[in-house]
Formats: C-alpha cells, structure tokens, sequence
C-alpha cells in the first residue's frame, strides 16, 4: 500500500529555501526511496513577493498564518531567519500540532528547551540538523552515532566567515575588512556580520552542541565569547614561529567540576587537524569514552550544503526515525557551568612594550611571581612599531597552563608598569590531547 506523502511548507525563500527546492527537486527519485514516500511541498511562504523559483507546484503565499492553520500541512520548515516572527512560527507550528524543521540557530541557542519540550509534549518531531555547521551531520553524530558515549569534549572551526578571515590573514596577507568582504559577497555571513566576528554566531552552535553532548539545556547566555576583532597579523606571525596557527574555536568540555563553554581565538599545534582546516570549512572534533577521537569536516554555511541537512530531517521524519530529543531531566539552571576565571589553559602574550633595557625581566618577574612558567619568547629587531605617541616592539610570551584568574592579575600588573604601552594582547592555547 502507499504511503500518504509527509506535506510540508517551506517558509523563507533566501538561499537556504531556495536550495532546499533545489535538492527536493534534483533528487526527488532517492529522496522518496529514502524517505520511504513522497516529500510533498505543498506550499511556499515569503514575505517578499513571489520569485523567480520553481516552486515545485506548490501554493505561494506571503502570509505565514495561512500555513499555520494550513491542515494539510504535516510539516513546517522555517527558514525565514531572524528572532522574532522566526520563534512566532516554531512556537506557533508546534502548537498546531506540526513538527518542525528549522536552520536558526539563534532561535534555538535561546529558545531551544522551550521548543523541545513542546513537541515532546506532542509527540512532534524539532529537527535542527542544519542549524550547526551546515552540510556537517554533526547533530546526527551526536545524537545517533555517539550516542552510547560519554562525551569528554567538543571542539570545533564553526563559523565559516571568521575562518575564511584568519585563512586570508595567514596565507595572502590580506586585511581583516576585505577578507570580511569577501566572506559577505560569497553569502557566507550573517546579516549582521558582527554575529560572525565578534563569535555570536560561533556561540550560538557551541550553545547547540553543548545541549546534546552534555544534556546541560540551551546556554548560550552563558557562553564565554570573543571574537577575532583584535587580532593582527603579527599575532598570527608569531603564532606560526611558535609552531601554531590561529583559529577560533567553539569549546565545550567535561570536567570533574562542571562543563566549560566557551567561544575564542585558539592557538592550535599545527599538526593539529583542526588547524589545516582553512577558508570558510567548517570542522567539529568530539571526544568520547569509547568512539575515542571523531573528526566531522565539510561546508559548514551556503545554500546546497545546509539543505542537504533540511532535506535529511526531512527524510528521518518521513521515515518515522527522527530522533525525539531528550529533554534534561534535571533543569538546565542544575548543571554546573565553569567560569572562563576558573579554566586552565596555556596563553600566548603579545605584551607592546618600550623598547627600553629591564622590560622583559621586568616581565618575567611578574609572571614568576604569579608561578606562571614561560615556555618559549619572540622578541625581534626588526618588530619595531612606531605609532603617533611614541615606538614600541612586540615581546611575545608562550606560557605553560596556568588558571585564568591568576593570568588575570599577572596581566593587570604587567599593564601596570609604565614600560608597557597598550593593551596586552592574550590567546589561549589548547593542545586536545
Ligand atoms: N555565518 C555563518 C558562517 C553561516 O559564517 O559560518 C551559517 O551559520
């Protein structure tokens, strides 16, 4: 007997929604074996007047209500991005007594645990596999492949922009705005490209991640975030002398006194896998009690790739597989986040400094004095920076692990000497062995 085709509406017609009917189109024959019926898209929603798409012979429409009290309608995608008609539609879909399947993951990171109880509350399916690192299954990783593990920790190159900046930075020198233009015109960032610089974007995927490795709920307030703003050139320079490359890491780890969560600039070895990961890749590392060591690679942004994770949600709640999450039993406020002062890590220093005798054993005191141990030192001639107010050179210091706080007040008390003229500038260093 056939089965009765999953009917859905895709709302949102950007270049996700597009390569959506894209792929729903170009693959239909394997998409409805797989699926075990037909995918059947019977309406489109966007706010903008009707483009220039084959819609599949679908309904168009501009009003997201009609979809809502749509009955036919098994299935919604929301893809209209945005925060707040994004969360009316997940919230109002929901209630209506449809699963959804959405590529936001800011509405998630925020509102995440509110829409899975939801639709555990319904027996609805929330699929998100596209909303972290694109055509990466990486949710489906975590969720069915590792889910008989432990999960020590999750790491991962989760935003494309920010890695094709440091990729340009590195490799042809190119500056952090036209790297960041570049990035824009090949639709790789967010409309507000400050959520991808500035690690927004980056924490809102680590809040996801961290959710289903850890059961800890949706944290993203709670996410320790830096950006890669401030970083130069020279800092990726002397990073390469010291043997790393610069890449900014989402990191969410176990520990005996709780879960770090935190989005950063990262010194890597560079024979790290992670650090040849380049351009806008995207790359997720998870360690866990028995699988050990699993590296997931791929386009992490663009319209094809991130459809093709929509698609397979698609597919899993067609089949009747798709995972029902598991809500925490314990409420998310009852597992214990560390605070970034109480993380350990080893530092890469860029101190600007006087070129005057005693500045660096000044230094060296200091962090001596704070059992900071020092592990490798650049300081060259040739550094030598002169700005408006006076000339300056770089003294760059690799230190072994020390706790944050104690880094803290190391740092205040080498900005305090008079020698040092400007902010230091400090990169964690993570090794993942
Ligand atoms: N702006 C994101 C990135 C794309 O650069 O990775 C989708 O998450």
């Amino acid at each position: 007997m056939n089965k009765p085709p999953l009917s859905i509406a895709v709302c949102g017609l950007g270049t996700v929604g597009r390569g959506v009917l894209e792929v729903l189109k170009r693959n239909a024959d394997i998409i409805e074996q797989r699926a075990g019926r037909p995918i059947r898209v019977v309406t489109v929603a966007s706010r903008t007047a009707r483009p220039e798409v084959d819609l599949l012979g679908a309904r168009f429409t501009t009003d997201l209500n009609s979809v809502i009290d749509d009955p036919d309608i098994d299935l919604v995608v929301e893809l209209i991005g945005g925060e707040t008609l994004a969360d009316d539609l997940v919230r109002r879909s929901l209630a209506a007594g449809k699963h959804v399947v959405t590529a936001n993951k800011a509405i998630i990171a925020t509102h995440g645990d509110q829409y899975l109880e939801m639709a555990a509350a319904r027996d609805l399916v929330f699929g998100f596999e596209s909303a972290v690192a694109g055509g990466i299954p990486v949710i489906g990783a975590l969720s069915r492949g590792l889910s008989a593990n432990r999960i020590n920790w999750v790491t991962g190159i989760i935003n494309g922009t920010s890695n094709y900046i440091l990729t340009a930075m590195a490799q042809s020198g190119q500056d952090f705005a036209t790297a960041l233009a570049d990035a824009q015109a090949l639709g790789y960032a967010e409309a507000d490209p400050s959520f991808d610089v500035g690690g927004i974007d980056a924490a809102h995927k680590l809040t996801i991640l961290a959710c289903l490795a850890f059961g800890i709920g949706m944290r993203f307030e709670e996410v320790y975030t830096e950006g890669i703003e401030t970083l130069t050139i020279d800092d990726i320079e002397y990073a390469r002398q010291l043997g790393y490359r610069i890449k900014h890491l989402g990191i969410a780890r176990q520990t005996h006194a709780g879960v770090e969560l935190r989005v950063h600039p990262t010194l890597l070895p560079e024979q790290q896998l992670l650090a040849s990961v380049d351009g806008v890749m995207n790359a997720v590392m998870i360690n866990s009690d028995a699988a050990g060591d699993t590296l997931y690679y791929g386009a992490g942004a663009g319209g094809e790739p991130t459809a093709s994770a929509v698609v397979a949600d698609l597919i899993d709640v067609a089949r009747g597989c798709a995972p029902r999450w598991w809500v925490p039993e314990a409420g998310p406020d009852d597992a214990v986040l560390i605070p970034v002062a109480d993380i350990e890590c080893a530092c890469y220093l860029n101190i600007p400094s006087m070129d005057k005798p005693g500045v660096f054993a000044r230094a060296a005191t200091i962090l001596s004095d704070h059992d900071i141990s020092i592990e490798a030192v650049i300081q060259k001639e040739q550094a030598v920076h002169v700005d408006v107010e006076q000339s300056w050179v770089p003294i760059v210091i690799l230190t072994h692990k020390v706790r944050e706080r104690v880094m803290n007040e190391a740092i205040a008390e080498l900005e305090a000497l008079p020698e040092v003229v400007s902010p230091i500038k400090r990169i964690r260093v993570e090794h993942f062995v």
